[in-house]
Parts: structure tokens; sequence; C-alpha cells
């Protein structure tokens, strides 16, 4: 092991392992180039034996098989390969459709949902396999450090963290030599890096390459989810969404358990190419950056569960919950999932959505998702009251000039006392 590679020996918080600690590794494997070569590196530099635990979230087209066979062929005690998809959706992505979840107007938290959950796992696999501490793959640039780390501090105090690509200084070329040394197989290592892709059944984000130069519109290539619009078909299509106390529940009226219809969902909005968003981000460590998101699920089932919300709840109930949508989005983007506020924010958006059941219908065309239609029991609305035809009964029009008199008052009072003459002479 040449120097630069070495463990780290300077340690800022209390949950990093020393290298002494470290016996029994859990590592959270995705198969990929940096923890194929951390599987190795663990080994080499700590001498420490390595259990991995590879989490299903839905991300498509992953072999798990290979990723597993990958993993005991590099050294692995045990690989674990956990299908969490009913998880996810039943206990994150439910919630975060009762929060109408997005960070920043636009992303709708895929990854940030997913890394609870995910360190979540690895502390239950961790303890039941004997393991001391848990490796991961994230960068010190990124948000899923924060997520990841805050989450095993919280659940599991006694386990220790190390974070090899923070600390390890290879860079891309660096490991790609470091894996040919050590018979980690990859694809050669000639090619030019790829995007940094992460994805589940949410959605998929892409990062790097021209991505991080903002004047670079996007590449055709990036586009692995959602077709891209100028290819979508010629002629629109309406699906229908149901939910019943703010879950989607059916899909053009065909009942779905949550994963299947998340992923039908996806299939029909990708088609028609909706789902695509080019996003400048704040990241919780400071950084501005840019990503691509192609989310074809959630931009469908967001906007019909906020129209739906929209039309269930009162004047006063629509003003006020998105300040605590947004409140619970930056939570969760921020790796703040078991603070006891996100919690608190749940039970007000569980009782609010108990009534948030019924239809809507969305047209798909070319890169567009558009509410058409709408219905629900519990709709706040009477179509003859809100008619241009004279209604009677519940509404009288005699009383409107009453109510604006009063209803402007203080406005007006206030308008005429910043803006006329103090002297009173014209
Ligand atoms: N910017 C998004 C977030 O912070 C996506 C991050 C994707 N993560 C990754 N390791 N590629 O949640």
């Amino acid at each position: 092991m040449s120097d630069e590679h070495k463990i780290p020996d300077l340690r800022t918080a209390s949950y990093e392992a020393d290298p002494g600690q470290v016996h029994r590794v859990l590592l959270l494997y995705s198969g990929g180039l940096d923890t194929s070569v951390m599987l190795k590196w663990i080994q080499d530099s700590y001498g420490a034996e390595v259990v991995c635990l590879t989490v299903n979230l839905g991300q498509p087209g992953e072999d798990y098989g290979v990723i597993e066979g990958k993993a005991l062929m590099l050294g692995a005690l045990e690989c674990h390969v956990v299908d969490a998809r009913e998880e996810f959706a039943r206990e994150y992505l439910t919630p975060a459709i009762r929060a109408n979840a997005v960070y920043g107007d636009g992303y709708p938290l895929f990854t940030a949902l997913g890394r609870p959950l995910i360190a979540k796992l690895a502390v239950e696999h961790a303890r039941a396999s004997g393991c001391d501490t848990i490796a991961h793959g994230c960068t010190g640039k990124g948000n899923d450090q924060v997520r990841i780390e805050a989450t095993i501090a919280t659940l599991a105090p006694e386990l220790k963290v190390i974070a090899p690509v923070r600390s390890w200084q290879m860079g891309r070329e660096e490991e790609i030599a470091y894996a040919r040394e050590h018979g980690v197989p990859g694809k050669g290592g000639t090619e030019a890096a790829p995007y940094s892709i992460d994805d589940n059944l949410w959605g998929r984000s892409s990062e790097g390459k021209w991505i991080e130069d903002l004047a670079h519109a996007p590449d055709d290539d990036v586009f692995q989810l959602v077709t891209r619009p100028e290819l979508a078909p010629d002629v629109p299509e309406t699906v229908t969404l149901s939910f019943e106390a703010g879950v989607p529940v059916a899909l053009n009226g065909t009942p779905m358990g949550l994963v299947e219809l998340i992923e039908a969902a996806a299939e029909v909005a990708a088609r028609h190419g909706v789902g695509i968003i080019d996003h400048i981000e704040d990241r919780i460590v400071g950084l501005k950056v840019r990503d691509i998101y192609e989310a074809p699920a959630a931009a469908i089932i967001l906007p019909a569960h906020k129209e739906l919300e929209r039309l269930v709840c009162t004047i006063h109930q629509n003003q006020f919950k998105g300040d605590l949508d947004r409140q619970w989005g930056y939570l969760v983007y921020a790796g703040l999932w078991w603070e006891p506020l996100r919690e608190d924010l749940d039970a007000y958006m569980e009782r609010v959505n108990e009534r948030v059941s019924g239809t809507i219908g969305l047209k798909l065309y070319k890169g567009h998702a558009r509410v058409v239609t709408r219905s629900s029991p519990n709709a706040v609305y009477d179509a003859a009251l809100a008619s241009f035809s004279e209604s009677g009964g519940l509404f009288s029009q005699t009383a409107s000039p009453g109510f604006i008199e009063l209803f402007s008052l203080q406005s007006r009072m206030a308008w005429r006392l910043h803006n006329e003459d103090p002297t009173g002479v014209e």
C-alpha cells in the first residue's frame, strides 16, 4: 500500500473509527468501482473482515446475483442482499407524498429518502453480523455522508464509521490502478469517467461530466429513464391516479400496491417525456451544484396529490401546509430523518391527509403533465355556489360589498397613512 492511500490518523468526530477498533466491517456495497475497491482496501489496510450489504430500493436493471458474486469473490465473508422496496414505499415514500416533498422547488428527494433506510438496515445487519464498524462509499463533498452518518450515530452510538473515499485520497485513475493491482474486476479503466448515478424507485440522479458546466445544455445520453420529450409520442395520453388518505391506490382505475403503482406510473410518465429536472441545488455542506434528475413517477404522483389536497382542504389549511411541506422536505434533505420535528410534522400531514381521497386525471404530452380532471367525495366544492349564475341559498352576492369594506379596512387605513400628505392639504 502506498503512503497516500493510508488510513486517516486525524479523526474529528467521536463516531469515526480508530484503526485499532476496526475488526469486522459492514460495508454498504453497490458493486460499483468505489465500493469494490473499498472492499479490498478495508481488508488490506485494516486487516479487518468485511460483511457486505446491498439494498434493493428499486433501482432499475440491477442484477443482485452478480453483485453478491462479486462481493464474495473480493473476499467478503457474506453479502446480504435486502429487498427493501416495500418498506421504502410504505415508511418513506408514503409520508413524502403526504408532505408533497420536494427540495429547492424541484428535487423530489429520492436519494435523501433512501439514505436513512439504507443506514438503518446497515445498523441492523452490522449488529446481527457482529460488526463493530460501518463503511460507506460517500464522498466528503455530498449530502449522503450526512444522511448516513447522522442515522448511524443516532441509532447505534456503539458502532463506528469509516468513509474511505473521504480519506484515501485516491483519484479515479489511482482507484483504477488499485483495482487492477488487486484483482478488482472493472471495465479496463481506459474509458472516460461515467456520470455519477444514484437511483431508486422514486427517481434517478446524474452528476459529474458536463453537468458541472452550467452553460452546457443536457447531452442526450444522460437520459436513461425518461424519453426525451421530442421523441415522445405525438398523441397525448390521460391517466388517472386515485388516492385514499393521501396514498395512491389505483392507476387508471386498477388497484395496485404502492411499489407496483409507482413502477407503472414511472413507465407511463417516462414514455411521455415527463419527469426531467435540471436542478441547481444548495447542498447541506455548503456547495451549490447542478443535478440532472429523472423522476417520472414523482412528476405525476406529487402534482396529483397536491391537487387533491387543495380540493379537500380549506383556504386556511392550504395556506398553512405549504410551509410545513417545505420544512419537511428540508429536514429530509438535510439528513435529519430521525429528528422529532419530522415526526411532529408527520402527525399533522397524516391528519390532513385523512380526507385526501379521490381521483385526479392528468394529461401527459411531450414532457408535460397537466391536471385535467378532479373528483373527491370530500371536495370543499359546490358547483352551484361556484357558478357564475345566480346561486342563492348559502351564498348571497348582496353580502359581498359589506365583506369587502370590512376585509379591506386596515389595508385602506394604512395605505392612506403612508400615502397622504401629512398636512392634509391636497
Ligand atoms: N443531490 C441529490 C441529493 O443530495 C442527489 C445525490 C445523489 N447521490 C449520489 N451519491 N450520486 O440528494
